[in-house]
């Protein structure tokens, strides 16, 4: 199986471009925050606060989370109900950013990323993936833009779909997210050593694209 790992910090642009090439590839394109942020809304549902590691590991027993794959579209599910819209609420970053420092977590979503990988062509988007899921991934990217240009693309996101947000609270909470994920003790957000790195703060999405295909196809060429 072919494994690709892209990682990086929040908004450069990885799920979309991951996304586009996996189907350019034909590949399963795996988005690994979407496990963290359903365990963030099981939290969330139970009134756990998302920090406290000692009530979110003790609550880890009572949750089944899955990926499911159709057409294509990543679902997730919490306890076989579809929550793939409800992750996507803006508590549900600061409460998966925050589930995701806690070791028991990770150690929970271990397996269930390692066997989708085991099994398939993937392209898989996170911030561990080339260094502790999927080390021997053949293909391993580290994607990523300045905060400012990432809270901008965020910005013009939000005022497409009518809920403007102002920019230097985005700015703020990138660079919130972005303070947590890479200090954590466990799984910091940082590039594998034999990662490529891509600054896609000039770079269209098409190109970001082309570059993660470019280099797949590469592998296919043995080089
Ligand atoms: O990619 P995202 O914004 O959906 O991720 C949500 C949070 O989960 C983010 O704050 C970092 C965390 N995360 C992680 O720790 N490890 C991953 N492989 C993916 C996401």
């Amino acid at each position: 199986m072919i494994n690709i790992a892209i990682d990086g910090p929040a908004g450069a642009g990885k799920s979309t471009a991951a996304r586009k090439a996996a189907e350019k590839l034909g590949f399963i394109y795996v988005d690994t925050g979407a496990l963290y942020r359903t365990v963030g809304v099981a939290a969330l549902r139970r009134s756990i606060a998302t920090d406290d590691a000692q009530k979110v590991a003790a609550m880890l027993p009572e949750i089944k989370a899955e990926l499911k794959f159709k057409d294509g579209v990543q679902y997730v599910f919490l306890n076989d109900e579809d929550v793939s819209k409800e992750i996507r609420l803006p508590e549900a970053s600061m409460a998966a950013s925050n589930v995701s420092a806690i070791p028991a977590v990770r150690a929970f979503l271990f397996d269930l990323q390692k066997n989708i990988a085991k099994n398939n062509n993937v392209i898989m988007d996170g911030r561990d993936i080339g260094t502790v899921i999927l080390p021997d991934a053949q293909l391993k990217i580290f994607l990523t833009a300045s905060a400012e240009v990432r809270a901008k693309r965020r910005y013009d996101e939000l005022c497409q779909k009518g809920t403007p947000v102002e920019y230097d609270a985005l700015l703020e909470e990138i660079k919130h997210r972005d303070y947590n994920d890479s200090h954590r003790a466990v799984s910091p957000l940082k590039a594998a050593p034999d990662a490529v790195l891509v600054d896609s703060s000039d770079m269209t999405l098409d190109e970001v694209v082309d570059k993660i295909t470019e280099l797949a196809k590469k592998l296919g060429d043995g080089e």
